[in-house]
């Protein structure tokens, strides 16, 4: 099998054509399939027709399903969840650029989200590559960032009297565990083919460790401000049966919410790392 691929942008993502995404698929095209989301990022896959359990079964091909440690899953699937925004819903889940889970000691590979009920206009899902964002710095820049670390936490969104107000669909949990704060690289090597990225995002990313909180501040809003840039980004523009697969370990992404009055619903699952 040779997939065929239309890329999103110069930068990240691509479209895959006539694939199903059954128990057909074979073993060489999951190879294929996982190389192609190694060098693309983003891959977006039109017109599928998931069950749930169709869903879960082609995420564990590339792994083992995590389970969000603070947003509620499916009555019996943890691993599962529903991700929706209400007509009359002010804040939407993932409505931020973010990279998923990176409060965790070890962030989640990847997730996959199917999308079930779209609004007829907007809910767009940006993605920007932070392989191309780091690629794009100085050699001196790189030089400064290479070696450093920083501290990431769910306080912000998920303490208690934190952001994650989000849908009435959707419920929080566990809200006392959110204040724990992990560590990592600033410049995260990529465990499959050793692309190098830029590893800190607002939504958890607290400080960069071993600088003065007014150095540290300064540093994350430059990085913040140069990773997003236009031209390292990509735009799913989702129809129903529409399914997103993205590397969190290469990209950050944010879920408009331009279509207040309209109801959106998709269902993510993520891999473990
Ligand atoms: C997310 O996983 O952050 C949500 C993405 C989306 O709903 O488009």
């Amino acid at each position: 099998m040779t997939l065929q691929l239309t890329p999103l942008s110069g930068a990240v993502g691509a479209e895959v054509h006539g694939v199903t995404l059954d128990d057909t698929l074979s073993d060489e095209a999951v190879r294929e399939l996982r190389a192609a989301f190694v060098a693309h990022q983003v891959l977006v896959f039109r017109d599928q027709d998931w069950t749930v359990e169709q869903q879960m079964a082609f995420g564990r091909r590339f792994g083992e399903l995590d389970t969000h440690p603070f947003v509620d899953g499916q009555p019996g699937r943890p691993e599962v969840l529903d991700i929706v925004t209400e007509p009359d819903d002010v804040v939407n889940f993932g409505g931020g650029w973010h990279t998923d889970v990176t409060f965790l000691e070890r962030p989640d590979l990847g997730s996959i989200l199917y999308a079930i009920e779209v609004p007829p206009y907007g809910g767009d899902t940006l993605f920007a590559s932070m392989r191309a964002a780091w690629d794009a710095l100085s050699p001196t820049m790189q030089g400064m960032l290479d070696g450093l670390t920083a501290t990431h936490s769910a306080a912000k969104q998920y303490a208690p009297g934190g952001q994650s107000t989000y849908s009435k669909a959707m419920s929080t949990k566990n809200s006392d565990a959110a204040t724990a704060e992990v560590r990592h690289p600033v410049v995260a090597t990529h465990p499959e083919d050793g692309a190098r990225s830029i590893y800190v995002n607002p939504a958890f990313t607290s400080r960069i460790n071993g600088l003065r909180r007014n150095e540290s501040d300064a540093l994350l809003s430059m990085l913040y401000d140069h990773c997003t840039k236009a031209h390292f980004t990509c735009r799913v523009r989702w129809q129903p049966g529409t399914v997103t697969m993205w590397d969190n370990r290469s990209v950050q992404h944010w879920a408009l919410h331009d279509y207040a009055g309209h109801r959106r619903h998709m269902r993510r699952i993520t891999i473990a790392s």
